[in-house]
């Protein structure tokens, strides 16, 4: 017998795996460093059962879903009316390895499912396949990728772990219309950006598991780096520090836990400290990072090459005259909008273009 292939999609399929998105995006970074899932299980053009991957560690999306199916066909008895087969739908191939949870794989053969439609394919090299291969071994109808650019995309930063071995890296600054990011001023720089671009970040600063700054933006700014106009989860804090002692009562040190101090020696190479930098984060189970300054934190990183996104926010009615000059970035903007009183742009360095 020959080697079985998952079907094409149908018109349905698309409708439905958008629906897994939205509610896979839900818990942000409290999965990380696991991907964002989200599952349905759709009968008769209803659903019947959802779930997301909530928390590292927890119950895997398609199992919350089996769950609520199972929980309302006890109490609606569906089985027993006679309706359609139930199709399960999930945005991420299911996992066949046991990890700190078993295989889904097993629990959705054991549910008597008989039709699953898959978003991508798990993008680890050694897992990727499988689970699609075990569910066609056991004779379900498998359809898909579907909207698999998407799928992959809201996950870019777990692929990036997997298959780069580093943390995905977004640069995120504030500047003036003359392209400043302080006044040059002593004490905290003044506030650039408006309540919308403070809204972005803030949703930014929720689906990284970590946020860095230099020490001199720590001393000078002593910022909050929460994403407290939304809640949980709040990224860990990350400094950059050439050792020198940093005294104060400064409000991330505060957090829980407390933030991790990354070695900062002078002279240093770019690429090999952001690199060093990377490593250690990998270790900490935090794959992906979000700087937010100041300057020669953020040229570190430009310098070395190694980053994703940048996100500026251009304040076009505040001029501040002297100061630290912002940086350029090394390309042009995929997206420009308004938000408020700010131009906000958006630059990417190739997510798909890396990663085919
Ligand atoms: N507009 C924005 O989006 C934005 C965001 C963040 C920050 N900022 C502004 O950026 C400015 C800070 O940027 P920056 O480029 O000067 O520095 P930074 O990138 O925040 O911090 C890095 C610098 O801090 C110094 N440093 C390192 N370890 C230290 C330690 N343990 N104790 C004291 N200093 C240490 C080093 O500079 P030296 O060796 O020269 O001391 C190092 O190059 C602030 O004015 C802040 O308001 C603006």
């Amino acid at each position: 017998m020959g080697i079985q292939q998952p079907m094409p999609p149908v018109h349905q399929d698309f409708l439905w795996m958008r629906r897994c998105l939205e509610i896979a995006r839900i818990p942000g970074s409290s999965v990380s460093p696991n991907p964002l899932v989200g599952a349905l299980i759709v009968q008769n053009h209803k659903i019947i059962g959802q779930g997301a991957h909530l928390r590292w560690g927890s119950a895997h999306a398609e199992i919350h879903a089996l769950q609520q199916w199972r929980s309302n066909r006890l109490s609606h008895n569906s089985a027993a009316n006679g309706e359609g087969m139930p199709t399960l739908y999930i945005s991420l191939e299911p996992c066949n390895h046991q990890g700190k949870t078993p295989p889904c794989t097993e629990a959705i053969i054991d549910a008597g499912i008989q039709s699953v439609v898959f978003g991508c394919n798990d993008p680890h090299p050694l897992v990727s396949g499988a689970g699609i291969n075990r569910l066609l071994q056991a004779g379900i109808m498998v359809r898909g990728p579907v909207l698999e650019k998407e799928c992959r995309w809201m996950n870019r930063r777990f692929e990036t772990a997997c298959r780069r071995n580093r943390p995905y890296v977004i640069l995120k600054w504030a500047m003036s219309a003359d392209g400043f990011l302080d006044n040059g001023e002593p004490g905290p720089g003044p506030r650039i950006s408006g309540p919308l671009a403070s809204l972005i970040t803030h949703q930014l600063r929720r689906e990284q598991a970590a946020i860095m700054v230099g020490a001199q933006t720590l001393i000078k700014d002593d910022p909050d780096l929460r994403a407290w106009r939304l809640g949980d989860p709040h990224p860990r804090v990350v400094i950059a520090s050439d050792g020198r002692s940093m005294d104060g009562p400064y409000r991330a040190f505060a957090r829980i836990p407390e933030p991790l101090v990354l070695f900062w020696p002078q002279p240093c190479r770019a690429e090999d400290l952001v690199k060093a930098w990377c490593d250690t984060l990998m270790e900490q189970r935090l794959n992906s990072l979000l700087v937010e300054g100041g300057r020669k934190t953020l040229d570190i990183f430009l310098n070395s090459g190694i980053w994703d996104e940048i996100h500026i926010f251009q304040n076009q009615e505040l001029n501040l005259h002297h100061g630290t000059p912002a940086p350029y970035p090394p390309c042009d903007p995929i997206r420009e909008e308004k938000v408020g009183k700010d131009t906000y742009r958006i630059y990417l360095k190739g997510f798909f273009d890396v990663h085919e």
